[in-house]
């Protein structure tokens, strides 16, 4: 099979923004206690956060971490996660039916994000709380000194304040799983007011209103039109959700789901743009994509172990992801490159043991899941301007999708490190593709690398024993000449192609 993939510098789309290559961490199963906090840990520093999962974390290069919910901060007392530990009171926490112990909060949590070269997304509650709560705790983040909140931090050990820049105004509002859910008017209003106390307390921030949970909401659409008619000019950001599976094991189908992605985010920036017009506004709100991945794993797992109401800390949403998760999720940041105009923040979710790229076991090892290496390569190589390609290929049907190309990719180009990256995936399962990429404009590069991922088995896993039983290669077949280079995409495969100035 045959394919061309041409590029032009005309054919920018926008400059990456970093911040697409965040991901979340809720206090939710592991995610935090045995996750990032495990002290007595053989790799724990003097905080009681494993140095091992650090590592994993420095090695994608995480801009910025979502926390601490999630659905847990509709019901999340922020004050309770400050202060000495030994008065932080155990909570029945409704989101997930387990006890908060408050061992990790926001002043352990930024903590944790500095050592693991990070900045902190902070979510506040709505649901349970409101805007009064949301501004005591910018307050308490942010503010210098002089002020009850602030000089509470300052005592508490913190003389510098966090300077946390981005803030989520709730958790999917929308949804009736939701502490305190609310309709499009009611959240409307709130998140109004918070954004405004928020701002005005520290005007340097953004904020993030929850758009729906998913674009399968009824409400999809009619929801993010009605919230942003209330708070429009105070909001940067509306927050999309996402998760894919493949509960009908139909890998073709499964594959083409970033198609999903693709009509996702055009609906929501038609929303949003609706919403300006309305307004009569010059202001430019765009997307923070703050929750996508694959979850559905855990729901499937047959060795499932029942987990007790009010546990601490249980193994909650620990999706094994295989091989064909990890080609979903190239083609998924793909797609939000493919947007680098208006997605300016995503986040992975989660980061650790929760639907995670990184594993740990209490007491043990932690180690890279399959869906890993995508979303370390897509932070390595995708920063600078987002480029469409032009692909030719052939295409296929599924039983949910037509025309689904065999071949997605997006290049990017880092005009200050003199670097162009072509991201590819070939979705045939049983086909390679002989991929001709006219690098127009570009003839001035060199090849330098390409990197490829692939198994023949879509199901295999990684696994404590078994680390780097899936794991990328810098084996990929790229031949140059002149403007012209040929790269085998092989079947089923991930691939990272560089050129270097
Ligand atoms: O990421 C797991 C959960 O998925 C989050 O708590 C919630 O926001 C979403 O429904």
């Amino acid at each position: 099979m045959k394919a061309k993939i041409k590029l032009d510098r005309d054919y920018e789309v926008g400059a990456v923004d970093p911040r697409i290559y965040g991901s979340f961490i809720e206090h939710l199963g592991r995610a935090v206690y045995g996750g990032i906090y495990e002290p007595g840990h053989p790799t724990a520093d003097e905080m009681g956060f494993r140095r091992d999962v650090i590592e994993l974390v420095r090695k994608l290069g995480v801009p910025v971490v979502r926390y601490p919910g999630g659905n847990f901060v509709s019901g999340y007392n922020w004050e309770d996660g400050i202060g000495p530990k030994d008065k932080r009171p155990v909570r029945t926490e409704l989101a997930w039916g387990t006890l908060e112990t408050n061992q990790v909060g926001i002043d352990e949590f930024q903590e944790w994000a500095k050592r693991a070269n990070t900045e902190v997304m902070m979510a506040v509650n709505l649901g349970t709380r409101g805007p009064a709560e949301a501004k005591d705790l910018i307050e308490y983040c942010n503010h210098p000194g002089g002020t009850y909140w602030s000089d509470r931090r300052i005592a508490n050990g913190f003389k510098d304040p966090f300077n946390i820049k981005l803030w989520c105004l709730g958790n999917e509002m929308d949804g009736p799983w939701q502490m305190c859910a609310k309709t499009a008017d009611e959240y409307g209003r709130v998140a109004n007011e918070a954004a405004k106390m928020l701002k005005w307390v520290d005007p340097s921030i953004e904020t993030v209103a929850c758009g729906s949970s998913g674009s399968g909401m009824p409400t999809f659409g009619t929801w993010e039109a009605t919230m942003l008619s209330h708070c429009y000019e105070n909001v940067d950001y509306v927050s999309c959700h996402t998760y894919y599976n493949n509960h009908a094991h139909d890998t073709a189908t499964f594959l083409a789901n970033n198609l999903d992605m693709d009509y996702f985010i055009n609906s929501v920036v038609s929303a949003i743009d609706y919403a300006k017009v309305v307004a009569h506004s010059h202001k430019q709100v765009n997307i923070s994509f703050d929750e996508w991945n694959v979850w559905y794993h855990c729901n499937e797992d047959p060795n499932r172990k029942h987990i007790e109401r009010w546990s601490i800390a249980p193994p909650q949403l620990e999706d094994v992801y295989n091989f064909e998760d990890a080609l979903l999720i190239g083609s998924l940041l793909i797609t939000l490159l493919r947007h680098a105009d208006r997605v300016k923040v995503a986040c992975m979710a989660q980061l650790v043991n929760v639907i995670a790229p990184i594993m740990t076991r209490n007491g043990g090892g932690a180690w890279a899941q399959t869906i890993f290496y995508p979303y370390m390569h897509a932070s390595m190589y995708g920063r600078g301007t987002a480029l469409v390609t032009k692909v030719d290929c052939d295409k296929y049907d599924t039983r949910h999708y037509k025309d689904v190309p065999y071949v997605d990719s997006v290049a990017v180009v880092n005009e200050e490190k003199g670097e162009l990256t072509v991201f590819a995936v070939n979705k045939n399962l049983t086909d390679d593709i002989v991929t001709t990429i006219d690098l127009g404009g570009f003839e001035d590069y060199n090849f330098v690398e390409h990197i490829t991922m692939h198994h023949d088995d879509v199901n295999a896993v990684n696994t404590e024993e078994n680390p780097y039983f899936i794991h990328p290669q810098s084996n990929g077949v790229t031949k140059v000449d002149g403007r012209l280079a040929e790269s085998l995409l092989g079947k089923a495969s991930w691939n990272v192609i560089r050129f270097k100035k």
